[in-house]
């Protein structure tokens, strides 16, 4: 697998030299530049109430989540693999990385897909159940017929408070941007075998610029407002010709309903 990035918890590394160098390789173009996740611009949680971090049990964000009811939160397998419920908190309504408001829930259950291994491989969502509920408005989510959503071209919104380039670091404001849906026989030859496209959607611009980064992972890809997608890998960050690699959640519906139902 080539240079593949699952940051999470090493968000915060520094960048190294070799990083700093493809990050100015890749810079965003001209038109690209100000979009700046990688391009877009500060948000917070009162636009986004159903946008959660996803920390350690000191309050150290790793990755992002998607408030989807009361109790429950979906995310990305990645993101939960190696942690139990004891070294798992839920933030919500906390837009600064660095700030002490908001509602912060324990979990009682983290439900990873069972047939998760890699992200390459697919099957990358999870559910946390929530061991209080938590009172900020969830989003809803596709169903599993909605797939007409990511036809190629279609603005998808993305949130989260990960690296501002490959290699950077987290933003402490949460960010967000648009970035257009690619097909599945384009992001097919960025990706090659390494796309599944039954378990996954690509978006970004074909010339890059905008896309989610390290940290970024298990929020939301939005599409109409609807959680459509869960932030999952890519090659780099915002590169041209490498879109961002979201799970396909029509393909995960019925399950993510049966444990929202558990
Ligand atoms: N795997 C990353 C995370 O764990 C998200 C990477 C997304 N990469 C991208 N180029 N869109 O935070």
């Amino acid at each position: 697998m080539f240079g593949l990035t699952r940051a999470r918890k090493t968000a915060a590394v520094a960048a190294t030299v070799a990083a700093a160098a493809a990050a100015l390789l890749s810079a965003p173009t001209a038109e690209a530049a100000d979009s700046r996740i990688v391009g877009g611009s500060t948000t917070t949680t009162s636009a986004y109430p159903f946008m959660m971090q996803i920390t350690d049990a000191s309050q150290n964000q790793f990755c992002g989540g998607t408030l989807v009811s009361a109790t429950k939160v979906v995310t990305a397998a990645h993101c939960m693999v190696g942690e139990s419920n004891s070294s798992v908190r839920v933030v919500g309504g906390r837009t600064y990385l660095n700030g002490t408001n908001g509602t912060v829930r324990r979990v009682s259950d983290i439900w990873i897909h069972p047939d998760y291994q890699d992200v390459t491989q697919g099957n990358d969502v999870a559910v946390l159940t929530l061991s209080t509920s938590m009172s900020y408005t969830p989003a809803s989510y596709v169903g599993s017929s909605d797939t007409g959503v990511y036809a190629a071209g279609t603005t998808a919104r993305i949130l989260g408070w990960g690296t501002t380039s490959s290699g950077g670091s987290s933003s402490n404001q949460l960010r967000t941007a648009t970035v257009p849906t690619v097909s599945d026989a384009g992001c097919a030859s960025s990706y090659g075998s390494d796309f599944i496209a039954s378990d996954m959607v690509c978006a970004g611009y074909t010339s890059g610029g905008v896309d989610t980064c390290q940290g970024d992972s298990g929020g939301p890809l939005l599409i109409g407002g609807v959680l459509a997608g869960i932030t999952s890998w890519g090659e780099g960050c915002a590169q041209a010709g490498h879109p961002g690699v979201y799970t396909r959640l029509t393909t995960f519906s019925d399950e993510v309903t049966e444990q929202i139902g558990s």
